[in-house]
């Protein structure tokens, strides 16, 4: 979530975009990327469309090449919003090596309100050294009695976020928050059995999600669409539009041949079988209270 501090603190950010099928950090696209003005190269553990781990053994190690190569000193920030809560905690992912074991990662965020299962409002950003937070960008004032320190544009604050996150480390322990995130795993795999079992989908990424949070991203089945790969995966609709496609539009996206449809209980029919887009399917869950979010793909 680069573009708040990118705008106020005026850095220009170059983004490194997926590409359809792989939903990880391209390494030598973002290695490509630095340059002598590079400030940090930013991955994400447990990105936000598929839950992946983005490969940071790799990214530090083609990073110290270039980095010695050039003379540069350029690190890595870790986005582990998501992952910071489950990598560490889930047995079969302990070998995964993405944090200051490796001497370029120096800087880690992870919010406490994902798998760190408290309220919005507490995130974590911890430095693998002093001297990667430099005093310049905090403020120390002598108050009430005593100096404090903080580094936010705000002053006073609730510290309900912190005594949460405290409790729960408490309450659950290490053992306690494996057993959650591996609950969450064993539940990812029943979705993903039962959702491909209607024949109606296919997963995106990973299917045991070895490396990644336990969410899962399905897309439309082409056939079960009964439209072009693009239009099945969102990229005919958008949100703020009609979802359903009219039976004429499904009908010409269908190509030559394809019989006309029908609208069968708000949802297009064609061929028999009903055509829908996956923002169709979200708007459905929507109105029974699940917020699950549709996103075109590349
Ligand atoms: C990869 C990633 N980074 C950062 C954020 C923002 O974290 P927070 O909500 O704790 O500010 C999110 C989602 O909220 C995310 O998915």
């Amino acid at each position: 979530m680069l573009p708040a501090p990118c705008r106020y603190l005026d850095i220009e950010e170059v983004i490194i975009p997926h590409t359809r099928g792989c939903y990880t950090l391209n390494v030598d696209a973002a290695v490509a990327a630095v340059d002598e003005n590079t400030i940090a190269v930013a991955c994400i553990v447990g990105n936000t469309y598929t839950g992946s781990y983005d490969d940071v053994a790799t990214l530090n190690q083609r990073l110290t090449e270039v980095n010695e190569r050039n003379g540069w000193d350029v690190g890595i920030h870790v986005d582990a919003a998501s992952g910071g809560f489950v990598a560490p905690f889930v047995t079969a992912q302990k070998d995964i090596v993405w944090d200051f074991r490796l001497p370029l990662v120096r800087s880690i965020n992870a919010s406490g309100h994902k798998y760190g299962l408290c309220y919005p409002g507490i995130g974590w950003v911890v430095f693998a050294d002093q001297k990667y937070c430099p005093e310049e960008l905090g403020f120390s004032v002598s108050y009430l009695g005593g100096k404090q320190n903080h580094m936010s544009l705000n002053f006073s604050r609730s510290a309900s976020g912190v005594a949460g996150q405290y409790y729960m480390f408490l309450r659950l322990g290490i053992d306690g928050y494996r057993r959650v995130i591996e609950g969450c795993f064993m539940v990812r795999q029943y979705l993903v059995t039962q959702l491909l079992e209607t024949g109606w989908f296919e997963l995106l990424g990973d299917p045991t999600q070895s490396t990644g949070v336990p969410c899962l991203t399905l897309s439309l089945r082409q056939k079960v669409a009964g439209l072009p790969v693009e239009a099945a995966s969102g990229a005919g609709s958008s949100l703020g539009q009609p979802l359903n496609p009219k039976p004429a539009e499904a009908a010409a996206g269908a190509g030559a041949g394809a019989a006309a449809g029908t609208v069968h209980r708000n949802v297009v029919h064609f061929n028999g079988k009903p055509t829908f887009t996956v923002y169709d399917l979200c708007q459905r869950l929507k109105e029974r209270m699940w917020v699950i979010p549709g996103e075109y793909c590349v």
